[in-house]
């Protein structure tokens, strides 16, 4: 199993986005995924799952002795679960979120290594502060979410610096990749941008595929909902997203057991 959180510095780059759509395609693709959110602000997906009613998530995992099976959400597709953010201002009243979260983070990943998940893909609030720092320390990987847009040559090396230190610190946390979002097909400034940040950073720091802006990205995040569950049948936009999948099992190793042996078998047939 791996673990992959997101991380931006800033908000409103695209993190809950990617998450939802990367959880769905690497679903699809049969992975078995769990979404967690650990924005308190954040309403990850809740219309992919069956029942909304329940409202415990993660900050009351975090802060109590619950199983990660009494709080985590099953929804239309069998290899996609989700785990929503639950009741942080409960747990913040209590004064509950705090020493015992690095430990409850190492359980839950635990258990849904048991439960049979392939990856837990981790949502985040904006910053590397607070409870995202322990978030991102406790995963393998983190996926970082840049939008094309002038500052961005002058985020990133803060960025990584940040995360060069977690790991100096001993957390096993890699950067998987950088992924450019929001670029605007028809806007000079922001293609420039693209380029220069294509060739200032080395390429095995930065997905191939990278997001565009479009209406439907915001629309199908305003539903809680994949772009590819935004109409009857998937926009051609919804490929993006299984392009990433596929970015992120090679950079990660996530592979199916023997499968290089079932391809074999099945030329054989
Ligand atoms: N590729 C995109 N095209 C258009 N709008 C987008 C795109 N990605 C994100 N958005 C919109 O931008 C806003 C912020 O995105 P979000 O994923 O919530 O960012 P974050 O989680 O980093 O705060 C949301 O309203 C979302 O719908
Ligand atoms: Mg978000």
């Amino acid at each position: 199993m791996i673990a992959v959180a997101t991380a931006s510095q800033k908000g409103g780059v695209g993190k809950t986005t990617l998450c939802v759509n990367l959880a769905y395609s690497l679903a699809k693709r049969g992975w078995n995924t769990l979404l967690v959110d650990t924005d308190p602000q954040g309403a990850v997906g809740l219309s992919l799952a069956r029942s909304t009613r329940e409202k415990r998530g993660f900050y009351d995992f975090i802060t109590s002795a619950l199983d990660l099976a009494d709080v985590v959400l099953p929804t239309r597709l069998p290899e996609l679960s989700i785990l929503p953010a639950g009741q942080y201002d409960a747990c913040m009243r209590h004064g509950l979120v705090a020493a015992d979260a690095p430990a409850r983070i190492r359980d839950l990943l635990r258990a849904a290594e048991l439960r049979g998940h392939d990856c837990v893909l981790m949502d985040t609030a904006a910053g590397l502060g607070g409870l995202t720092e322990t978030v991102v320390k406790a995963c393998d990987y983190v996926v970082i979410p840049q939008q094309a847009e002038p500052l961005a040559a002058r985020s990133i090396p803060h960025m990584l610096e940040t995360l060069a230190r977690f790991r100096a610190e001993g957390a096993p946390v890699k950067v998987a990749a950088i992924l450019l979002t929001m670029v605007m097909g028809d806007q000079e400034m922001s293609l420039r941008v693209a380029r220069e940040l294509r060739q200032m950073l080395p390429a095995e720091l930065m997905f191939k595929q990278s997001v565009p802006r479009m209406a439907s990205f915001l629309e199908a995040s305003a539903r809680g909902v994949p772009v590819a569950l935004l109409k009857h049948n998937p926009p051609p936009e919804a490929l993006i997203f299984d392009q990433i999948a596929a970015e992120l099992e090679e950079r990660t190793g996530l592979q199916r057991e023997g499968e290089t042996h079932h391809a074999h078998a099945s030329l054989l047939d």
